[in-house]
C-alpha cells in the first residue's frame, strides 16, 4: 500500500530540482515524486486538475506501474526513468499510430547514449542487446469523439530489474537527466505530429524493427513483415496477409 508519506513530492530529481527540470526540458510545468503508485495515474489527475499539455509528471519509484495489457512494470527508485508526458491535443490526438511514433523518436534519441541502435518490437517496446529496455504506454480521456488529454508514459531501465526477465538496461553509469533531455523532446514531438507514418518514419521504424521477417505465434502465426501507415503490424499468414491492431507480438521460439 502506499502511504501518503509515500506519495511526497520530491525536492530534486538527482540533484535537480523541478524548475530547473522545466527550462531543460523546455517543458511548462514538471511534477517530481519520490514515490507515486503510477505516473500515469498522477497525470490523469493533473490533466483533470487543468495542467497544461507538456506537463511531465516524475517519480523516482513507482509502487503500481503499469504497463500495456495490464502488465506490472518494475519500477525501483533510482532504477530508471518513470515519467509520463501530458498532451492536449488539438485534433483526434491518439491515433493508434502515436504510440508507435513515440516509440520511434524516443529509439532515436537514446542511441547515442545507449552506443548502439535501439531497436524496436512492435508496437513500441525499446530493445537493447536483445533485452527490453524500456516501454511506451499511451493512455487517453476522451470527450465525445475527441482526446481531451493524452498521457503518454515512458518506462527506461537504467539498472537491470532483478526480477524481470528478458530485461536490458541503458549501460553502467548512464544519467537520468541527460536521457530525460533526450526523450523528452523526443515525446513531445510525437506527440505534436499529426497524420500517418510517412514512408520515412516507417523506414525508420523498419530499420530498427526486432521482428520484421522473424516468425511469429502471435497476434496471429504467421511471419512479420512489417507495419503499416497507421501502426498496424502486418504478418504473412497461410491465408495471405493481416493486419493486426490488438495483441502481443510472440515470436514463435518464445516460451
Ligand atoms: C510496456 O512496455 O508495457 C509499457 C510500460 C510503460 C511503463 C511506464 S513507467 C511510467 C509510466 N507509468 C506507468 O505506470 N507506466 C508508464
Amino acid at each position: 500500500m502506499t502511504t501518503a508519506a509515500d506519495a511526497a513530492r520530491a525536492a530534486t530529481f538527482d540533484g535537480v530540482d523541478a524548475a530547473t527540470l522545466a527550462v531543460r526540458l523546455g517543458v511548462p510545468r514538471v511534477e517530481l515524486w519520490h514515490t507515486l503508485p503510477s505516473t500515469q495515474d498522477a497525470a490523469h489527475e493533473a490533466a483533470a486538475a487543468g495542467a497544461p499539455g507538456g506537463t511531465i509528471v516524475l517519480a523516482d519509484a513507482q509502487t503500481a506501474g503499469r504497463g500495456r495489457g495490464g502488465h506490472q512494470w518494475a519500477s525501483s527508485a533510482g532504477a530508471g526513468v518513470w515519467l509520463t508526458m501530458l498532451a492536449r491535443p488539438t485534433g483526434m490526438g491518439a491515433a493508434p499510430q502515436l504510440s508507435l511514433r513515440i516509440g520511434l523518436r524516443v529509439a532515436e534519441a537514446l542511441d547515442a547514449l545507449a552506443h548502439e541502435m535501439v531497436r524496436i518490437k512492435w508496437p513500441n517496446d525499446l530493445y537493447l542487446r536483445g533485452g527490453k529496455v524500456g516501454g511506451i504506454l499511451v493512455e487517453a480521456r476522451w470527450r465525445d469523439d475527441r482526446a481531451e488529454w493524452v498521457a503518454a508514459g515512458l518506462g527506461l531501465n537504467v539498472r537491470v530489474p532483478h526480477d524481470v526477465a528478458g530485461a536490458a538496461s541503458l549501460p553502467d553509469g548512464t544519467s537520468r537527466v541527460e536521457v530525460l533531455e533526450r526523450v523528452v523532446p523526443a515525446i513531445g514531438q510525437a506527440l505534436r505530429s499529426e497524420g500517418v507514418l510517412s514512408a520515412e518514419e516507417r523506414e525508420a521504424y523498419a530499420a530498427r524493427d526486432v521482428a520484421r521477417g522473424r516468425r511469429c505465434r502471435a497476434p496471429v502465426p504467421g511471419c512479420v513483415v512489417g507495419i503499416a501507415a497507421d501502426g498496424a503490424l502486418i504478418v504473412r499468414t497461410e491465408h495471405g496477409e493481416r493486419e493486426c491492431r490488438a495483441g502481443s507480438l510472440v515470436f514463435e521460439e518464445d516460451s
